[in-house]
């Protein structure tokens, strides 16, 4: 037979093969197991005589105790080069740059939508905010806009495949002046049975959108609508306020305006304003910067006021516009690419 030592030797051997934790238990199992070597060993006392039981009893028992021991002391050595190897594996170089967590910015044109609304708050303008979602009627009919004309034609504007009440598609607004309309419905109907109604002072900044796209026209567009409405507005005020604002904008006084006769159904008359810095790249250049005009007599009936006592100006500014003037950016569709290299400038 066997000697005891030679089975704690074959063993340590296949303990010392064992790669893997599951492999060393399969090991222990063929010498510990209730199948296992040394579990048979036990089972053969039964035919042996008393004396010869107690000696083979104690060598069986002290190869076991050996065989536990290796076994302990490979399982161990097995979870020590685990971990080892897991420390190694997700090691750290503390000497590697941290990621950098980027500070977020506003998008230029945000900034310059928020420069505008502080502009005119300072001279006690309200800001208004409205549906982009227009009925025909809003962004048509109540600006004295003509069946015909041309900005209702599908080459200008985007119809939805939704009707409104009256049965006609609504529209992306391709202007915000459909604002002027909503806002100063909802202030003539909030002073209907009072003597006196404040005046109507207001711009409503907002997304526009025409079927239009090259380096100046963008589908999606940002315009400003300007109203003010009283009983004694008059051009000289359109005049002041605009000053005040573009140089305020531009941040320079070194800069003029002037009012070019137009055309716009909601207004008469009606002028284009051009602006001209007094230095820098652009000195010496008028730059069509807005429509504007008098709220034509039908258009303040349309808002629910009597034109025979109110009276006042209106006007639609490109805010991208005025934000490539401001940063000196000669495409617009930069504005709306969302590259970063571009967009992180302005921060
Ligand atoms: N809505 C016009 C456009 O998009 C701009 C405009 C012109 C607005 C004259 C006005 C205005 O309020 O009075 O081209």
């Amino acid at each position: 037979m066997e000697a005891f030592s030679q089975l704690v030797q074959r063993a340590e051997q296949a303990f010392g093969q064992a790669r893997t934790p599951a492999e060393l238990e399969d090991a222990k199992a063929r010498f510990l197991g209730k199948a296992g070597e040394l579990t048979a060993r036990m089972k053969e006392l039964s035919s042996l005589s008393v004396d010869e039981k107690k000696a083979r009893g104690a060598e069986i028992n002290a190869a076991k105790q050996e065989v536990e021991g290796l076994l302990a002391a490979r399982r161990q050595a097995l979870a020590d080069a685990e971990l080892t190897r897991q420390l190694q594996a997700e090691s750290l170089d503390v000497s590697l740059p941290g990621r950098r967590r980027g500070s977020g910015g506003l998008h230029p044109i945000t900034r310059a939508m928020e420069r505008i609304e502080s502009i005119f708050g300072s001279m006690g303008f309200d800001v208004a905010d409205g549906p982009e979602i227009e009925t025909d009627w809003y962004s048509f009919t109540a600006l004295n806009n003509p069946e015909n004309h041309p900005a209702r034609s599908m080459q200008d504007t985007f119809y939805v495949d939704l009707n409104d009440a009256e049965g006609r598609p609504l529209n992306l607004r391709p202007h915000t002046s459909p604002m002027q309309i909503r806002y100063a419905q909802a202030h003539a109907r909030r002073y209907a049975g009072a003597a006196t109604m404040p005046e109507i002072r207001v711009i409503a900044p907002g997304r526009t959108y025409r079927v239009d796209s090259d380096a100046t026209h963008s589908p999606m567009f940002h315009q400003v609508e300007g109203l003010w409405v009283g009983e004694s507005i008059s051009f000289k005020d359109l005049k002041a306020v605009y000053l005040r604002f573009i140089r305020a904008f531009f941040e320079t006084d070194d800069l003029q305006i002037r009012f070019r006769p137009s055309y716009f159904p909601f207004t008469e008359p009606s002028a284009e304003i051009d602006m001209m810095f007094g230095s820098g790249p652009l000195k010496g250049r008028w730059l069509e910067v807005s429509g504007s005009g008098q709220v034509h007599p039908q258009v303040i009936r349309n808002m629910g006021l009597d034109p025979e006592r109110y009276i006042g100006f209106a006007f639609g500014s490109g805010i991208d516009r005025l934000a490539m003037l401001r940063y000196g950016v000669g495409d617009l569709r930069l504005f709306f690419d969302g590259d970063l290299r571009f967009l992180t400038q302005f921060k």
